[in-house]
């Protein structure tokens, strides 16, 4: 049984990096405005994964954590990638806002699944705008 593992995770290794060999790298950018008009200050961090990647999920770029009292923050993140997991053709991306902007100043965190995007596009441009105010799933830290 090991060994037919053993096995399987070598063709595996050989086969992916031959794919990793062969793949041209795809930039990643993504911005926007986070709004928030209730609660000042406020914290917030932007964050992008890859979140098929095989051993975990990948982070591409993150942005903060930055604190304000203005209303409006523009955020811009970027990153390369170079294939993925072993047979997958596309990436899958996700976005993630967490922030205080909330009525108790705890932290919140807002998801964004992003449309899947093949392997062969190599550039990827994400515009999110968000109103952050008290929307999100209740976290212990910024991430
Ligand atoms: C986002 O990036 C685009 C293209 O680079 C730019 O035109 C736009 O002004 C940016 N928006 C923000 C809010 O930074
Ligand atoms: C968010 O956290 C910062 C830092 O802890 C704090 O100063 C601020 O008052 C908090 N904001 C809200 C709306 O609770």
């Amino acid at each position: 049984m090991n060994t037919i593992l053993t096995i399987l995770f070598l063709v595996g290794s050989v086969s992916s990096s031959i794919l990793f060999w062969r793949r041209t790298p795809t930039f990643f950018h993504a911005n926007g405005t986070l709004y928030c008009g209730m609660y000042k200050p406020w914290c917030f961090h932007v964050s992008m994964f890859e979140t098929d990647y095989p051993f975990g999920d990948d982070r591409i770029d993150f942005f903060g954590t930055r604190c304000t009292s203005n209303a409006y923050y523009p955020y811009d993140i970027k990153g390369i990638q170079t294939g993925d997991g072993l047979w997958n053709e596309d990436y899958e991306l996700t976005m993630y806002v967490s922030h205080n902007c909330t009525r108790g100043g705890d932290i919140r965190r807002i998801e964004r699944v992003t449309k899947n995007v093949p392997l062969s596009d190599h550039h990827v441009n994400i515009v999110w705008n968000v109103n952050v105010a008290d929307l999100g799933e209740f976290v212990d830290y910024y991430a």
